[in-house]
């Protein structure tokens, strides 16, 4: 029994196989068992003698098994590693990830251009007073900019800020001049077409020191205009009316094959908006501007309605 366990245990190579063997061997109607059971049928004396016998036997095959089993054990835990390994120098599949908004780019790219011509970038709130928005810009009761119609009022004194002017005033009241300042932002009017949303973006620009003139203005937004559009854009002034500016200019781009558009407002700081913030007209000059993002968007990529922007379609914003 024992030269045939010790074969039969050598030839033993999977966990089935170890089972079987241990039915056949040390199980309950198992060949070592019933050797034991033989036991009975001896005459007395020879009993314990047999007894050891068997035991030995049965210790021995025991522990075959056992590191057998080990073995077994090792072998599989080596398998199962072998398909968990990970080839670390195949290509991984690439996950889809998103990127910045068309609108948003264009205005970073906006910002860049400003700033490395010495402005500073600083922001305001959407929720402004009408004081700010409207009153220190020199915007009185009748302007039809503070017609209902146009604005998203909160209360009588607070609205959501029709353009990022006000910054300019809490620029103002925070520091002293020389300033030179652009402000980014989200702003609302009550508009919804396709050259119009509720909510869209402007950059401002408000530059203050002594001795401003037109040519400073109309040079710094030249420039702007031949970093966003190219070396050859060309840029006319057309004179118009803001409330908080004097003169004030609509600026038009030239660009080959559409011609004149128009895309910011500008001018000269009105002297009143000085004295609204406490500034000596008589010292200080200023000029400032403001653009919509949404716009320049458009016309730098050729988009013809406004609405894609916020239509969310994968498709247009991912070609941009
Ligand atoms: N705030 C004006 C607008 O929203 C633009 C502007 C800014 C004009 C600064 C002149 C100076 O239309």
């Amino acid at each position: 029994v024992e030269k045939e366990a010790i074969e039969k245990l050598e030839k033993v190579s999977n966990a089935q196989e170890l089972e079987q063997f241990r039915v056949e061997f040390l199980g309950k109607k198992g060949k070592i068992t019933s050797l034991m059971k033989n036991l009975k049928n001896l005459p007395p004396e020879e009993r314990p003698a047999y007894g050891k016998r068997v035991n030995e036997l049965r210790e021995k095959v025991e522990r075959l098994f056992s590191e057998k089993k080990k073995q077994i054990e090792e072998l599989l835990e080596r398998e199962r590693m072998e398909k968990m390994r990970v080839d670390v120098t195949l290509p991984g599949a690439r996950r889809k990830v998103g990127h910045s908004h068309p609108v948003l780019k264009v205005m970073e790219e906006i910002e860049r251009i400003f700033v490395s011509m010495g402005f500073d970038v600083v922001e305001g709130p959407e929720i402004e007073t009408t004081w700010h928005n409207f009153d220190a810009l020199n915007t009185p009761e009748w302007h039809p900019a503070r017609d209902e119609h146009d604005s998203f009022y909160i209360t009588d004194e607070l609205l959501l800020r029709t353009h990022t002017s006000p910054v300019q005033i809490r620029t103002m009241l925070e520091r002293k001049p020389p300033i030179a300042i652009i402000s980014p932002g989200k702003v609302y009017r009550r508009d919804y077409d396709a050259t119009h949303l509720p909510m869209f973006h402007q950059v401002e620009g408000l530059h203050v020191d002594r001795d401003l003139s037109v040519a400073h203005l109309k040079f710094t937004l030249e420039e702007f205009a031949r970093r966003m559009f190219g070396k050859n854009a060309r840029i006319r002034l057309r004179p118009s009316y803001f409330p908080f500016t004097e003169p004030s200019f609509e600026v038009d781009v030239y660009l080959s094959g559409y011609g004149w558009l128009e895309i910011l407002g500008a001018g000269m700081v009105d002297p009143n908006v000085f004295l609204n913030v406490g500034y000596d007209p008589e010292e200080w000059t200023g000029y400032a501007f403001g653009m919509g993002v949404e716009r320049i968007s458009m016309l730098k990529y050729g988009i013809t309605d406004i609405r894609e922007f916020v239509r969310n379609d994968v498709r247009f914003l991912s070609s941009y």
